[in-house]
């Protein structure tokens, strides 16, 4: 139904207001209409001048366009007491409308003169306005290493797992066969959440010391053969300074199927130092403890620096302290006591597991020396890795 300006009976300013509501709500409908028509391909130049020109008399014409249709019957028949009321809503109307038609009509000259192309153009690009210089953001350095580490095992067929940064104490150690008290914990210089005495100390919340949690939560939901790496953030107590950040990054690895040997996750773990590092980096494999691994090991590279030489520039290496070797992660061959927690069978799976600092690894790869500088956030430090 198109707009007929109502006959009123009620003269005071809320109904005014609302007339006047009603009558803005019709214009701007109607002006949309006839900007949709501007557009059509169907409509010559004339045709679509008309229709603007129509749109105009009926709102604006002098004689009986709804402009003075308001006036004779808002204001004319206002009662005294009205009067005042009804002449500011007409007055409204008038202003608004002499604002509004001129819009409509450039709005409607500019649609009718353009084609389609240049109409999405020109909704796109106003060239009076000054230009925006978007500057291009960088992939933090951390995440860019993860996301490498990342691909070198999802090439090798590794799916991605994640788990809760805000961990129970069952997750964190327990169910990593680190018994309650044993000095095993001590390592881990956990931050714990307050006020949690009153439960039992499996269900006690800490922030994850590292991501092994990750790999009961796994194995909780899957059956072997089991392939995954878990990347993530981890918390520990630790002062601040150029090698600690309480807060740093772990990628751990999982492997469980049947006979998997250690000589498969010497084989690994060999393929991905090459993928990360150069295939001429060596790898060694040095004894080592993990409460969830054993036998365990520690990995190192031969040193990037000075080739595994010991030596640089006439004097000791000063990146391996002149051992030709740096030390990257630990690993081992899953303790049999961790499959009693997830339900395998040790006696018919095996598997190994690995777990390494995201952030040392970045460091090497990059040159950094100092681990802060990936949390200072200092723009001049991130934009070199764009
Ligand atoms: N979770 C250990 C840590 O943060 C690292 C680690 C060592 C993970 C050996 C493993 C592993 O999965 O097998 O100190």
């Amino acid at each position: 139904m198109p707009y007929t300006v109502p006959k009123l009976t009620d003269f005071s300013e809320s109904a005014l207001e609302l007339a006047v509501t009603e009558l803005q709500r019709a214009f701007t409908e109607e002006a949309n209409a006839v900007l949709e028509q501007s557009k059509s391909p169907r409509l010559s130049l004339v045709q679509k001048g008309n229709l603007f020109e129509e749109f105009r008399n009926r709102w604006q014409a002098r004689k009986s366009g709804i402009a003075t249709q308001v006036n004779d019957l808002w204001l004319r028949e206002a009662p005294r007491e009205g009067k005042r009321a009804a002449g500011q809503a007409v007055n409204k109307v008038r202003w608004w409308l002499e604002g509004q038609v001129p819009e409509i009509e450039r709005n409607a000259m500019v649609l009718r003169s353009q084609t389609p192309a240049q109409r999405t153009r020109e909704e796109r690009l106003d060239i009076t306005l000054p230009g925006i210089r978007r500057v291009i953001g960088a992939e933090h350095p951390v995440i860019k290493t993860m996301n490498e580490i990342v691909a070198v095992f999802r090439n090798l067929g590794y799916s991605v797992e994640e788990g809760p940064e805000v961990e129970t104490d069952y997750y964190n150690f327990e169910a990593l066969n680190f018994p309650p008290n044993h000095p095993a914990r001590d390592t881990q210089d956990t931050l714990f959440i307050v006020g949690q005495e009153a439960k039992p100390l499996r269900d006690r919340l800490l922030l994850r010391t590292h991501t092994s949690p990750v790999q009961i939560r796994t194995m909780e939901k899957m059956k072997p053969p089991v392939r995954v790496v878990c990347p993530g953030k981890v918390h520990r107590n630790d002062a601040p300074d150029a090698t600690h950040s309480p807060i740093f990054h772990q990628i751990e690895g999982l492997a469980v199927d049947t006979n998997i040997t250690f000589c498969d996750l010497k084989g690994t773990l060999d393929h991905a130092m090459k993928a990360l590092f150069g295939s001429s980096v060596k790898t060694r494999f040095y004894p080592s403890f993990f409460p969830f691994t054993e036998p365990s090991a520690d990995v190192q590279i031969s040193c990037i620096f000075c080739g595994g030489k010991g030596t640089r520039d006439g004097g000791p290496c000063r990146n391996c302290k002149a051992s030709g070797w740096i030390e990257l992660l630990g690993c081992g061959m899953v303790d049999p006591n961790v499959y009693g927690f997830v339900d395998y069978d040790p006696a018919k799976v095996s598997g190994f597991a690995f777990g390494m600092g995201v952030e040392r690894i970045a460091i090497l790869k990059y040159g950094v020396d100092d681990i802060q500088l990936f949390f200072n956030g200092d723009v001049r430090f991130l934009e070199q890795f764009g």
